[in-house]
């Protein structure tokens, strides 16, 4: 996969170092909503890097390759021309010059991504790719691995969790019809940098919290750890 330099950046912080939020949880657990609003609060940049897994996904899909193969998938992946370019907030990641936008969120994708997250080449080049986006400053960036795995180093991360039966309500109520369990247990299972709580992450339980009081718990955490 080629990644072409992107576009000049308004980045928020050109003279700090910047600050990396780690946001890491299950499927459904409410995650994405703290990590855009904390991405707000802050005026940080937002990254998902599940939408990075689905484009890769999708881009094997495109090309007819079969995401339980392995070498299928590695070959479709280096094929793919990719960028990252910030749009309204986030940090998107542009396959051949454009946003694959709702169709990263295709049923097609969505039973297929943990097969494709799995492949520790993809992983490698999506590490990379993700903690080189610092280049554009601060950000809030949400995944499986993030504190783990991508960014160890950085003392503000969290673990985001949620009941089971509460977190396929949610993917329901967003019109996703998908096994948040079943693809848990996959991401979970999986031997290259599985779903786990970094040490030293935050738990949040949203189980039965609002928004507001999810993001209220986060922030409080955050001034305690400094920021
Ligand atoms: O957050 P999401 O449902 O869009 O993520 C899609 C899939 O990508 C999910 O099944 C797990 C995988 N993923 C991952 O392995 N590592 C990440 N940092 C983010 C997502």
């Amino acid at each position: 996969m080629k990644s072409p330099q992107s576009e000049p950046s308004a980045s928020p912080t050109p003279a700090a170092r910047p600050v990396v939020i780690a946001i890491d949880g299950t499927s459904g657990s409410g995650k994405s909503t703290v990590a855009k609003a904390l991405a707000r609060h802050f005026g940080f940049f937002h990254v998902d890097t599940g939408s990075m897994y689905r484009a890769v996904t999708w881009h094997c899909l495109q090309r007819g390759a079969d995401c339980n193969d392995t070498a299928a998938v590695v070959r479709a992946m280096r094929e793919m021309k990719s960028e990252f370019r910030p749009i309204s907030g986030s940090i998107v990641m542009l396959l051949d010059g454009a946003d694959p936008g709702e169709a990263l969120r295709s049923e097609a994708v969505t039973q297929n991504v943990s097969l494709v997250a799995r492949v520790p080449e993809v992983r490698t080049l999506l590490v990379a790719e993700q903690r080189a986006l610092v280049r554009f400053g601060s950000l809030v960036m949400e995944g499986r691995d993030i504190g783990s795995v991508v960014f160890p180093e950085t003392p503000f991360k969290f673990y985001v969790d949620a009941d089971p039966a509460v977190r396929a309500a949610r993917r329901a109520g967003d019109g996703y019809a998908d096994q948040v369990t079943r693809r848990d247990q996959l991401d979970s299972t999986r031997k290259v940098s599985p779903l786990v709580m970094a040490p030293g992450a935050f738990f949040v339980d949203t189980s039965r919290n609002t928004q507001e009081q999810t993001t209220a718990l986060v922030l409080a955490e955050l001034k305690r750890r400094g920021l």
